[in-house]
């Protein structure tokens, strides 16, 4: 029987099957305790848009990792935003070099900023750059690398080294690395708290740079202030309502983590030996999506079982940043798009959920 809605929205599952709604989802969003008081405050105060709160979570967020940081509407804007602000500043520079295996976002937000995306290959064993290809991909026309901390896990390369660091902090909030925190690693940074998100607003992001590249963003942001200069505006602030989610989260975060941490653990048990673990530096990763990696299983196969289980288990991302050029050319990422399966992983799982998601992992650990 098909549901209502629009027509090929949404079809109910094959009878013996799970529909999507039983399944364990790979993220649910947390909302603290207190939220919705704290959201009723702000409404009765009649204070919606960007204002005090929204300038308190950007304090919160420096103090978490380094001044100055500006919220946007999305981390995709925050990149857009850093990278026209950048080029400004400069007054030079048309590439930006990106990883093969990323959200396609990252891509868009490069083009957006009317610059060239120059897509270099990722390192399936580390998911980080392949150090041999993004050397061949950088020029004097470079301007900045953008460098994701993939999965949560912080990237492992020598930022120093690369023109304009960028750190892209999607699946990272709260961490550290050699006593640094991750946010502050490079030269700037940007996040994204879209709602599946370590930390969300539901939709919305940050970027952090240097003083300078800031008030630039800041321009950009507006439309009723933009300085003498600045050619356009943009109108994408974060209202008080959503940065008031991310507030109350950021107070949780060192609880958020420190519980993934646990839970990705406990997942890791169930897999020792099998060959389907990736290894983590759980002294410094947010462990943001749990993944497995298969050996000979087809993906679909993989899939199917946890579904059987009742668990949600999808690529990471369905549609990676390198298939929207010549697929074939990034053998690093195309290895990751057909091995990789992502589990739920998040910080309101339930012990019975976290057990059930053990159990699968270990009898399809078992099954190989
Ligand atoms: C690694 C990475 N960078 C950037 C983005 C873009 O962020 P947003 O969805 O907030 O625009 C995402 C996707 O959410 C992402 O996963």
């Amino acid at each position: 029987m098909k549901s209502k809605g629009k027509k090929g929205s949404f079809t109910a599952a094959p009878p013996g099957e799970p529909s999507r709604s039983d399944l364990i989802p790979l993220s649910r969003p947390h909302v603290p305790k207190g939220t919705l008081r704290g959201l009723g405050a702000i409404l009765r105060g009649r204070h919606l848009a960007a204002g005090p709160v929204t300038a308190a979570f950007e304090a919160a967020l420096e103090g978490l990792t380094a001044p100055e940081v500006v919220t946007v509407n999305s981390g995709t804007t925050a990149l857009m935003l850093l990278l026209r602000a950048l080029k400004d500043h400069r007054g030079r520079g048309e590439e930006v070099v990106v990883p093969a295996y990323c959200c396609p976002s990252v891509f868009w937000a490069v083009r957006s900023a009317d610059l060239r995306p120059v897509v270099a290959d990722t390192d399936p064993a580390t998911f980080a750059y392949d150090a041999g290809d993004l050397k061949r991909r950088l020029t004097k026309k470079t301007l900045a690398v953008v460098v994701v901390h993939t999965f949560g896990t912080v990237n492992p390369q020598a930022l120093w080294d690369l023109p304009f660091p960028i750190e892209d902090c999607a699946h990272t909030v709260g961490c550290r690395r050699g006593g640094r925190p991750v946010g502050a690693l490079a030269e700037a940074a940007f996040f994204s708290f879209y709602a599946t998100k370590l930390l969300h607003t539901a939709y919305g992001g940050a970027a952090r740079a240097p003083s300078a590249i800031a008030a630039r963003i800041r321009d950009y942001k507006l439309t009723d202030s933009v300085s003498k200069g600045t050619p356009r505006g943009y109108n994408v602030s974060l209202s008080d309502l959503l940065a008031f989610l991310g507030l109350a989260q950021l107070a949780e975060i060192d609880a958020v983590v420190a519980k993934r941490r646990r839970i990705a653990r406990a997942y890791d048990a169930a897999l020792a030996g099998s060959g389907l673990l990736v290894p983590r530096d759980y002294g410094s990763d947010a462990c943001y999506r749990y993944v497995v990696r298969l050996a000979g299983t087809p993906i679909e196969e993989a899939r199917a079982f946890f579904r059987s289980r009742g668990i949600t288990a999808n690529r990471p991302y369905e549609t990676p940043l390198f298939l929207l050029g010549d697929a074939g050319a990034y053998p690093g990422a195309r290895e990751i798009y057909d091995r990789v399966l992502a589990l739920p992983l998040f910080y309101d799982l339930t012990r019975d959920e976290v057990l059930k998601v053990k159990g699968a992992l270990r009898d399809f650990a078992a099954g190989l």
